[in-house]
């Protein structure tokens, strides 16, 4: 089974991505590589921070490995909060303080739509390939469920009627912008393993 350094700290993230992989890579988080290390994501795209954190746990291990930086865009605030989704509300950032700070400046918009999207950086062998993936949907004015994580309570994708924070980890990962992401990433890495004869 192929081994994939999975390089983040972040245990929702690997659950869901572990969870969308099982049984056909074995994916080991930072922790679970006896890696300690919080690699910052100074840029101003998703692709500059997911290159950055792969290129490090690369360079640190010579391991295979992939990371992913996601963002929440919003159309009316110009793509806001985007690459800086986790630190929206500066120095008291937590996904309390993120989302009051959204639903404030929201106030009065009436073009609610925004997607979820995540850049994948993979490095196979030294060499490094990006997926996308998104989510539209839109903000609600309200928080509504107390699942998942981030901006989850307010986050209502297109064509149904529960916030990402009101569905299972099943049926959110069925829709999510990771779970794109992940799926293009393996049907890359199954090719690979099994390239089409001419
Ligand atoms: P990062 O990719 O670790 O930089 O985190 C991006 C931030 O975007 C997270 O801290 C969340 O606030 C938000 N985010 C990313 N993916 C999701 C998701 O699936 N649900 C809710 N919020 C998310």
């Amino acid at each position: 089974m192929r081994r994939l350094i999975f390089a983040s700290n972040n245990k929702h993230k690997a659950e869901e991505i572990k969870s969308i992989l099982n049984h056909v890579f074995q994916i080991v988080t930072l922790k679970e590589a006896g890696i300690d290390i919080d690699i910052p994501e100074p840029h101003e795209t998703l692709e500059e921070n997911a290159s950055e954190k792969s290129r490090v746990i690369f360079e640190m291990t010579q391991s295979d490995c992939f990371s992913e930086d996601s963002g929440l865009e919003v159309y009316a605030l110009g793509g806001a909060p985007g690459v800086k989704s986790a630190r929206y509300a500066g120095e008291q950032s937590n996904d309390t303080n993120n989302i009051a700070k959204l639903l404030r400046e929201m106030n009065g918009i009436e073009n609610r739509q925004a997607c979820f999207k995540t850049v994948i950086s993979l490095i196979i062998d030294g060499n490094e390939f990006l997926f996308e993936g998104r989510c539209e949907g839109h903000i609600t004015k309200e928080i509504n469920g107390n699942n998942g994580f981030g901006y989850d309570p307010v986050f209502l994708p297109d064509g149904l009627e529960k916030t990402f924070a009101q569905m299972s980890m099943q049926e959110k990962i069925s829709l999510s912008h990771r779970k794109k992401a992940v799926e293009k990433m393996a049907q890359f890495l199954n090719e690979m393993a099994s390239p089409t004869k001419p």
